[in-house]
């Protein structure tokens, strides 16, 4: 189990207060003018040999992508870092405790990140519903500008650096960086094609990187413990940290920072009390976020809990939201409600998204009452591989892939609906 002295999040409970004294207290803000003096590319070089990957579910390293930045303007046009707190992905709940317990962490990562990528100013996209949460944080900022640690000479640093919280107004799909993007430019959040990336054309028309909050808020940890310690945890290609939040059917669900790797059988039994009605009683997981392909019960136990892991077990980390289902789940309808949910969430702009989420909720909920043909099994299978890859962002394949992992793993359950239903109708 991850030692207290080496968690990065000290206050994700609450137990402390969130403001600027408490957190100077816990070692936020602490000389944050030295890390600055240590350059701009130093950081950016600590960052990626601490080995930490993109914490929104994509898990792109982390320095590399602040290195794609240009380290001077040629035409005078500044750049923008974009802190993504979105965070509308189902079972997704870290960021919040983050916002609301630790705002601190955030706004000084985004002076340390914003400068290490020449950033002129952070604008921290929140989602709509985190209202008390974006209460803290807007005055978490103005604590910080009244302390003279942003600004004008930014932490005495030299560098000029503003924050601006922004709310968005409730849509899933603001949370992809291109649509955060535009509706920050006051437009209908619709994903952008690519190219161009952001760091060559993103807000306003600027270079642009997006960051998710824990990515931002353990910058500066990193930097003063060093890379060295951080990668310490987990293992090759997944080192560190990481916030995982564990919902369902286990004891007590919550959200625990804990080393990446962890097995799940350990992070369900030390930290949730374990499954409701026993281990023998799990039925199945979505390890990441609703976006990942589940994982039936017997593969997922000692599956360590990283990237690399969950891929070798045909899903994925994405954002470390864990899912527990346990035998009285109805797993059908489950997924069905996803499959829902992202018909409701597509933007519209592709064909196969918009027209294909609601055809696939349409076959679930038939599959869901067993009212469909054995063929269609296949079909929906097939149907989903056509929106797969083939739309504008990746919100097309988050649809499509729940489905897939249902029928991998289901597909006996699906079968077996769809025979009693002829059963039922010819008695
Ligand atoms: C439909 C959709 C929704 C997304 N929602 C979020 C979100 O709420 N928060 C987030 O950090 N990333 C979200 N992402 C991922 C972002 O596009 C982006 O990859 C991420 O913010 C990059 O940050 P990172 O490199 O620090 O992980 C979403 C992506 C898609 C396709
Ligand atoms: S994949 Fe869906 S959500 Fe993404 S751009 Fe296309 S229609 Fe919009």
């Amino acid at each position: 189990m991850l030692a207290d002295k080496d968690r990065i999040f000290t206050n994700l409970y609450g137990y402390q207060p969130w403001t600027l004294k408490a957190a100077q207290a816990r070692g936020d803000w602490d000389n944050t003018k030295a890390l600055m003096a240590r350059g701009q590319d130093a950081i950016i070089d600590e960052i990626k040999a601490s080995g930490l990957r993109g914490r929104g579910g994509a898990g792109f390293p982390t320095g590399l992508k602040w290195s794609f930045m240009p380290k001077e303007s040629k035409d005078g046009r500044p750049s923008f870092l974009v802190i993504n707190a979105d965070e509308s992905e189902p079972g997704s709940c870290k960021d919040r405790e983050i916002i609301r317990h630790d705002p601190h962490k955030l706004i000084e990562g985004a002076l340390v990140a914003g400068y290490a990528m020449r950033a002129r100013a952070a604008y921290i996209y929140i989602r709509g519903e985190y209202i008390r949460e974006a209460e803290v944080l807007e005055a978490a900022v103005a604590e910080a500008y009244a302390a003279g640690l942003l600004g004008k000479n930014a932490a005495k640093s030299g560098y000029d650096f503003d924050v601006f919280v922004h709310r968005g107004a409730g849509a899933y799909i603001c949370g992809e960086e291109t649509a955060m993007i535009e509706s920050l430019e006051g437009k209908k959040g619709q994903p952008r094609l690519k190219p161009p990336f952001p760091a060559g054309a993103g807000l306003y028309g600027c270079p642009t990187t997006v960051n998710n909050v824990e990515s931002i808020a353990v910058a500066p940890t990193i930097l003063r413990r060093g890379a060295a310690w951080f990668s310490s945890f987990g293992r090759e290609n997944n080192k560190g940290t990481k916030l995982f939040q564990i919902s369902g059917h286990v004891n007590k669900p919550c959200v625990v920072e804990e080393a990446m790797s962890i097995p799940f059988s350990e992070l369900i039994e030390k930290h949730c009390g374990g499954i409701t009605g026993g281990r023998d009683n799990l039925l199945a997981v979505i390890p990441g976020g609703s976006s990942v392909p589940l994982v039936p019960a017997a593969e997922i136990w000692d599956a360590p809990m990283d990237f690399d892991g969950l891929k070798a077990v045909g899903s994925g980390l994405g954002t470390a939201a864990v899912i527990v289902m346990d035998k009285s789940t109805d797993i059908v309808r489950a997924i069905s409600r996803l499959s829902h949910f992202y018909m409701h969430e597509s933007c519209g702009q592709c064909t196969p998204c918009r027209e294909g989420t609601g055809w696939m909720y349409r076959v679930m909920e038939r599959l869901r009452t067993g009212d469909a043909e054995p063929a269609e099994i296949d079909m929906l299978q097939q149907v989903t591989k056509q929106v797969e890859g083939h739309t504008i962002c990746a919100l097309g394949d988050a649809a499509a892939w729940p489905i897939q992992g249902l029928i991998k793993h289901f597909r006996p359950e699906l079968e077996r609906r769809i025979a009693q239903h002829v059963r039922e109708a010819a008695e």
